[in-house]
C-alpha cells in the first residue's frame, strides 16, 4: 500500500500510540512516570530531554490534526475564535493572584466564595472563569465550585507568597516570567491586537499595531519607561529577564558560542543583552573569557541589580562589563571574538535589522563572529531540522509540533513591533546585505545562526 493510501486517521492514532510508548519508556528509564496532569508541576531531569521533547511534539501535532480532522469544522473554527478568552481569563486570574491563593489552599482547593472574599471579585464571575479554564485542563474543579491547581495551572504562580505580594505589589512579577508574560499578553498585546487588521491593510500609518492602539510613536519598551508605567515596565523586564533561564537549555548558548575554542580574555559582546541573563550562563561555562553586556540605559540600571544579586564578583573584577549602548549607533567594542544577539533582531523590520548588523560589521575584525539566537521560521511544506522528517500525515514543518509554537510568537512580534521570525533564506540574504556570511545554523529550541565577516 503506498503512503497516500494509508488511512490518515489510523496513521495519526498510530503516531500517538507509538510516541506514547517512547515517552513512557524515557520516563521509566529514569525511574519516573509521565507526570500526571492532576498534580502541580515538578521539574524533572527530562524537561529538556531531546527524546522526550521530540516525542511530545509529535503527540501534540498528531492530536491537534486528529481533532481538526474529526471535529465539526464550525466547532473547530469557533474554538480558534475563543483563544481571546483563554488570554483574557488567564490574565484576570494572574492579576487578582488566584494562583497564589489556590497554592496556599493546597490539594483540597478552595470554594469560590472564599476566593471571592480574598480577591474582592464576585464569586459567580470567578466560578465561570475558573470553569472555562478547567474545561480546557487548566485548574481542576474538585467538587462543585471548588477549584484547585493541576499541573498546568500551578505554573501560573508568581514564585511569591500572598504575604510577599501584599508587601511589594509593584515587584510581584519579579522572577516570574510566565506570569509576567500572561499579564502582558492579556493587557498590551490584547489591546494592540485590536489594530491588527487596520495596520496590515495600511502599514504606512504607524510602526506597528501597538502604535496605533496606544497612539504613540514609541517602541513598546520605550513606552513602558514613561512616568506612571512602573508596574508595566517592571513586569516587562521580568518577562524577558528570566526567560533565558526558564525556557531555554543553557547548551543552546554555550554550544552556539563555541567558548571552548576561544582564547582566555577573548571578548564576547551581548548586544541588546537586557540584564545579561545569557551572559550569566556563558560566564559560568567559560569563566576565562571577558564579557560586555550592552543595552539601553534603563536596562543597564536593572542589569546592575541583577548582577549584584547573581554574581557581583564578575562585575568588581571587570570580567563582566555593563555598558549603556544604542545598537543603532557605532559599536564601541572593536574586534570582539563574538558579538551575539539573543532575540533582538526578531523585534525589528528588515531595514533596522540591516542597520544593527552593519554597525557590528564595521566594528568586527577579520576573525570576529556574529551569532544570532533566534527561531527559524519554516514554510508549512518545509522540514529543515536535522532530525527525521515529520511522519505521514503530519504537516512537514510540523504544525503545532514546532518548538516553541511559532504562531503565538510571530503574532506577538508583528503586533507589538512589526518584527518577525525569519526563514533560512531571509537570514542568508539580510546577512549578505549587511556584510555577514551565514556559515552555519545549529537548530534547537532557539537556533544559533553563526555568521563570519564577508
Ligand atoms: C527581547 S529583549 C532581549 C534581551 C536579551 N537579549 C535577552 O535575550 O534576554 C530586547 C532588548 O533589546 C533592547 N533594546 C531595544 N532597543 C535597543 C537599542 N536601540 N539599543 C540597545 N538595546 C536595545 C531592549 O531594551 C531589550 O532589553
Amino acid at each position: 500500500m503506498s503512503t497516500n493510501q494509508v488511512d490518515p486517521l489510523k496513521a495519526l492514532i498510530d503516531i500517538i500510540t507509538a510516541q506514547t510508548t517512547v515517552l513512557q519508556s524515557a520516563y521509566s528509564n529514569n525511574n519516573l512516570q509521565v507526570p500526571s496532569i492532576d498534580v502541580p508541576f515538578q521539574s524533572t531531569p527530562l524537561e529538556f530531554n531531546p527524546v522526550v521533547t521530540a516525542s511530545r511534539h509529535l503527540i501534540v501535532a498528531a492530536a491537534l490534526q486528529l481533532i481538526a480532522t474529526v471535529q465539526s469544522p464550525i466547532e473547530f473554527i469557533q474554538g480558534r475564535l475563543g483563544g481571546i478568552y483563554d488570554t483574557a481569563t488567564l490574565g484576570l486570574l494572574v492579576d487578582i493572584n488566584v494562583p497564589e491563593i489556590l497554592k496556599e489552599a493546597g490539594p483540597q482547593g478552595l470554594h469560590v466564595n472564599k476566593l471571592s472574599s480574598a480577591t474582592n471579585v464576585d464569586s459567580s464571575y470567578l466560578a465561570r472563569v475558573l470553569r472555562y479554564l478547567a474545561t480546557r485542563h487548566i485548574f481542576k474543579e474538585v467538587s462543585p465550585d471548588v477549584f484547585a491547581h493541576n499541573r498546568l495551572s500551578s505554573l501560573l504562580n508568581k514564585a511569591k507568597s500572598m504575604e510577599e505580594i501584599e508587601e511589594n505589589p509593584i515587584g510581584r512579577f519579579d522572577n516570574a516570567p510566565l506570569a509576567a508574560f500572561i499579564r502582558i499578553a492579556s493587557d498590551e498585546l490584547l489591546n494592540a491586537s485590536t489594530a491588527f487588521t487596520s495596520f496590515i491593510k495600511n502599514p504606512q500609518q504607524a510602526s506597528a499595531p501597538f502604535n496605533i492602539a496606544y497612539n504613540t510613536p514609541k517602541k513598546m519598551w520605550e513606552w513602558t519607561e514613561e512616568p506612571g508605567r512602573e508596574v508595566v515596565s517592571r513586569r516587562f523586564t521580568s518577562a524577558i529577564k528570566d526567560t533565558a533561564r526558564a525556557m531555554y537549555p543553557p547548551e543552546i548558548f554555550t554550544s552556539g558560542l563555541d567558548g571552548n575554542i576561544l582564547q582566555p580574555n577573548d571578548v564576547i559582546v551581548d548586544v541588546g543583552g537586557g540584564v545579561g541573563s545569557v551572559t550569566l550562563t556563558l560566564q559560568k561555562a567559560y569563566p576565562d573569557l571577558r564579557y560586555v553586556v550592552q543595552d539601553l540605559e534603563q536596562q543597564i540600571v536593572a542589569a546592575r541589580k541583577f548582577w549584584d544579586e547573581n554574581n557581583l564578583r564578575a562585575i568588581t573584577t571587570g570580567q563582566v562589563q555593563l555598558q549603556a549602548h544604542d545598537f543603532f549607533k557605532p559599536q564601541p567594542v572593536k574586534d570582539a571574538a563574538v558579538y551575539f544577539l539573543r532575540q533582538i533582531i526578531h523585534d525589528w523590520p528588515d531595514e533596522e535589522y540591516r542597520k544593527i548588523l552593519t554597525n557590528l560589521r564595521s566594528a568586527a575584525g577579520a576573525h570576529s563572529k556574529l551569532v544570532l539566537f533566534e527561531m527559524l521560521a519554516k514554510h508549512v511544506t518545509e522540514d529543515l531540522d536535522s532530525g527525521p522528517s515529520a511522519p505521514y500525515p503530519l504537516l512537514p514543518n510540523p504544525g503545532v509540533g514546532q518548538d516553541p509554537p511559532q504562531p503565538l510568537i510571530c503574532r506577538c512580534l508583528l503586533t507589538m513591533y512589526n518584527g518577525k521570525e525569519r526563514t533560512y533564506e531571509e537570514y542568508t540574504q539580510l546577512g549578505k546585505e549587511s556584510g555577514w556570511k551565514l556559515e552555519e545554523v545549529r537548530p534547537g529550541k532557539l537556533s544559533a545562526f553563526i555568521f563570519i565577516p564577508i
